[in-house]
């Protein structure tokens, strides 16, 4: 018999004769009542079963964990908490799950002790709730992109180039470690190498997908970065997932504009579609901030705090005037930054980061216009010769959520640049390509998908929103 989704048994329109479930337990009560999920749904369907007429064998098997299969009628139930229960009339154990060690016991755990056992967290209510929510975030993604005509480019996860220009790159070799081949000036010889050059991970797809965008106009990545960066914070990750779009003939307002339009439908997306998750989380929220001092707590629940976010526009804020409001700001003056701000040209922080969003602006903020010294080198130059047309987006509790700019197009400025900086011409002929033949002014930015899930599903740090994550000293699973 094909088992019915614990989902579209709760949400049926009537009692139902007959029907199968398959799914984990999660509990099992008074010898009677399971609950079971079977991940269609963060809410668990309520099993009975009639104990006088079940092997007692079978009922010690009822652990949690284990997988089982269920057929009865669907019925009205009794109890409070669930408008349908099945009435067990045969019931299957399809895998055991000692009681003893499984590690998913139905109690709070830390979300330390979850990240290590990151491959049965899933089971959990938070971790399905977030990890759908991921999902359907990721299909908003393509939905708004696709509607508007957007192209998707797959560009590549092994380049030779460094996108950004920062050296936070994962190098790519197959040579052997033990004995490397070495040329005649006594370096590496990467002509033996599998590509016969240098090769990591990418960095970033911006650079194939601009050439791609002078060609089909507007185009989106959406792939697997990687840095190197050594950073251990709740917000960086040394594998994540980038949304990348890139438009012809855009400048940085329309930039801006596209951003803001696109977050705003994301974050719809997922509030329309995963009511019931969303919910679980904002009360998980407001329970993990009990322990917290009054001062740290968010002043708004978390559905609340997306609703702002498509109700308020974005302020947009240029780079200078926010320095002049951190160099005055008490924070600042009382030296309670750990980077106090002194003069135009600082590169900023996150603590200054979040005391614009969440104490200064409250509300999301885009910064712009950004001294060059402290920005990627295809930023375009303003008419000042200090500024680049940059921007980033700022969210509360997460401070950058996305980093873009209106590019160099211009042949002659970009190469001084490239110079000026040490970046390899020749490494980069074909980006050059884009500004020798038929440039124009475009514009893109990269949004840093899981910084977006860490924002829908209030979590805090950004382990715990993607399956896996990899981060310094830990690549299990
Ligand atoms: O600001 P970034 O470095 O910009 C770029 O890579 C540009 N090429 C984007 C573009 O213009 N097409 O990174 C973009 C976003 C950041 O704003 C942040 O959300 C995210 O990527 N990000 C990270 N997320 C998790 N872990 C990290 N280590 C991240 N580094 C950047
Ligand atoms: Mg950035």
């Amino acid at each position: 018999m094909k088992h019915t989704r614990v989902k579209d048994l709760l949400n049926s329109n009537n009692t139902l004769h007959e029907v199968n479930a398959k799914g984990w337990v999660r509990t099992f009560r008074n010898n009677q009542f399971i609950a079971l999920n079977d991940g269609s749904t963060i809410n668990n369907i309520q099993c009975v079963v009639d104990f006088e007429n079940t092997a007692e064998e079978t009922l010690k098997r009822i652990t949690t964990g284990a997988a089982i299969s269920v057929t009865g009628n669907l019925v009205e139930s009794k109890g409070a908490g669930q408008k349908y229960e099945i009435q067990v009339k045969k019931l299957e154990i399809l895998g055991d799950s000692d009681a003893e060690k499984f590690p998913m016991q139905p109690k709070k755990h830390s979300l330390e002790f979850l990240r290590e056992n990151a491959h049965l967290r899933v089971r959990t209510n938070a971790f399905g709730a977030i990890m759908r929510i991921r999902s359907v975030l990721s299909f908003a993604v393509h939905s708004y992109f696709q509607q508007k005509g957007f192209v998707y480019v797959n560009t590549p996860i092994i380049t030779g180039a460094d996108a950004e220009g920062a050296g936070e790159m994962f190098q790519i070799t197959s040579l052997p470690l033990n004995n490397l081949p070495k040329n005649e000036e006594g370096n590496i010889d990467y002509k033996k190498d599998f590509f016969g050059k240098h090769t990591n991970l990418t960095v970033s797809g911006q650079l194939e997908g601009e050439t791609f965008a002078m060609a089909l106009g507007q185009i989106y990545t959406f792939g697997p970065t990687f840095r190197a960066e050594n950073s251990n914070t709740s917000r960086h990750l040394a594998e994540f997932w980038m949304i990348e779009p890139e438009v012809a003939f855009n400048n940085l307002d329309d930039n801006m504009d596209l951003a803001e339009d696109f977050i705003q439908y994301v974050i719809k997306f997922a509030m329309d579609k995963c009511g019931d998750d969303l919910k679980f989380l904002e009360g998980r929220l407001l329970d993990e901030e009990k322990s917290k001092p009054q001062a740290e707590r968010s002043e708004m629940a978390l559905l609340e705090k997306l609703n702002f976010v498509l109700e308020n526009n974005f302020k947009r804020v240029s780079y200078t005037e926010a320095i002049d409001i951190l160099r005055d700001c008490t924070p600042n003056k009382k030296k309670k930054f750990q980077y106090i701000i002194n003069e135009w040209g600082a590169d900023l922080q996150s603590e200054h980061e979040r005391y614009l969003v969440e104490k200064h602006f409250k509300c999301p903020v885009i910064l712009f216009d950004y001294p060059a010294n402290i920005k990627a080198f295809y930023m375009r130059l303003n008419e000042d010769g200090k500024t680049v047309r940059a921007m980033d987006i700022l969210f509360p509790g997460i401070g950058e959520i996305v980093g873009g700019s209106q590019r160099e197009e211009r042949f002659d400025v970009l190469v001084e640049k490239m110079k000026a900086l040490g970046i390899d011409e020749e490494e980069l002929w074909w980006y050059l390509d884009t500004r020798r033949f038929g440039s124009a002014v475009h514009s893109g930015f990269g949004l840093g998908f899981e910084r977006l899930v860490l924002f829908v599903t209030g979590m805090s740090n950004i382990r715990d929103v993607i399956p896996f994550p990899r981060t310094p000293q830990n690549a299990d699973f």
